[in-house]
């Protein structure tokens, strides 16, 4: 009986490598994701892709300028495939350093102009998927609580009375906290900005590693403000916490999230099946099902409602060119370490 039923598990197994050999298909095509927007919709894209291609998507969860040193660290033997999500500067800085591989997409054309924009300063390495501005959030409980006036401006935040109530991300890990440093740059002009984040270390309780962190963190009383993408604060009023989102008076900047693929990543052929998929607008509205309320790159793709809308939010003309270009995004980086990060 126990050999019986032994020789007829062995005679399905044998059955089933027949067909895989007869049908001439290998072994299920596999892929690596690295994956830099918000955990839950990166899972939410990993499991539609798997459903309607079959493909075996590895997925890794970090932010932008981690992916960025990760994919420059393996670049001699590269273990990702596509780049996925994440703010575009260090996308356009792997462009420019040779990590990512030039593709353009069938779907390009459908695509916003800002999206193409990213694809074309690239030379084809990366490409728009989404948009997004720059704020901050707080919590209403709090600022209620300790009697806070409600910040509106950048120029709120350095004040006196908030002092340990604002977090930020670092600007190294962070793609959002580098906008933010990019964008006070742009608004100020350089010096003012560092005399700027040099006030507001005074007022910051914590620089976090991913950028959306200060977003949750007002959400659950943690700190009374966080500065974050508005989209990021929108997930937290969502999920009904007394949380409000600011666009700052004097103007902000914002996000063009960028995908790449991986120069020289072990599944080329996966890799450009996951590039056009993410593009179309099925997937570009998984966001919104998964709290993420960006605006999509396709102009097909339906901008859920809660987005924050780009048009009524005071845009600066932010310099994607200059502030995604390697020697930049270094030499800001570097600056700020060593007037502000070495101080904590
Ligand atoms: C969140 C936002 C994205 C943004 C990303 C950057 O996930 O929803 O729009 O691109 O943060 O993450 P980082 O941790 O690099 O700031």
């Amino acid at each position: 009986m126990r050999s019986n039923r032994f020789n007829r598990t062995l005679m399905a197994a044998a059955a089933v490598s027949a067909f895989w050999a007869g049908s001439g298909q290998a072994a299920a095509e596999s892929l690596t994701l690295y994956c830099s927007v918000q955990e839950e919709w990166c899972q939410a894209m990993v499991n539609a892709f798997t459903a309607e291609t079959g493909i075996d998507v590895a997925m890794t969860r970090k932010s932008s300028g981690e992916t960025f040193a990760q994919i420059q660290a393996e670049s001699g033997n590269p273990k990702g495939d596509v780049w996925w999500g994440g703010t575009g500067d260090p996308h356009l800085q792997a462009a420019e350093e040779g990590l990512t591989e030039e593709y353009q997409s069938p779907r390009l054309a459908e695509l916003q102009p800002w999206a193409r924009q990213q694809a074309e300063s690239s030379k084809s390495r990366t490409v728009g998927i989404y948009a997004g501005a720059l704020g901050f959030v707080y919590n209403t409980e709090i600022v209620a609580e300790k009697k806070l006036p409600e910040p509106a401006c950048w120029a709120d935040l350095v004040k006196p009375e908030y002092k340990g109530e604002i977090q930020i991300a670092n600007p190294n890990s962070s793609g959002t906290s580098y906008t933010a440093l990019a964008t006070l740059v742009q608004l100020l002009g350089e010096q003012p900005a560092f005399d700027y984040l040099a006030q507001l270390n005074a007022n910051v309780n914590q620089y976090t590693k991913s950028g959306a962190a200060p977003a949750t963190a007002a959400a659950r009383g943690e700190t009374a403000i966080g500065i974050v993408f508005m989209h990021d604060g929108v997930t937290q009023v969502v999920g009904g916490f007394p949380v409000k989102v600011v666009a700052p008076c004097e103007g902000t900047g914002y996000e063009i999230g960028s995908m790449s693929l991986i120069k020289g990543g072990p599944n080329p052929d996966a890799a450009k099946k996951w590039y056009d998929w993410a593009l179309s607008p099925a997937a570009q509205e998984i966001g919104a099902t998964a709290n993420s309320f960006q605006v999509p790159s396709n102009t097909g793709a339906k901008t859920p409602p809660e987005a924050p809308s780009l048009d009524t939010v005071k845009l600066i003309d932010y310099d994607f060119a200059k502030y995604g270009s390697s020697d930049e995004r270094k030499r800001l980086l570097g600056r700020w370490d060593s007037e502000i990060g070495s101080k904590n």
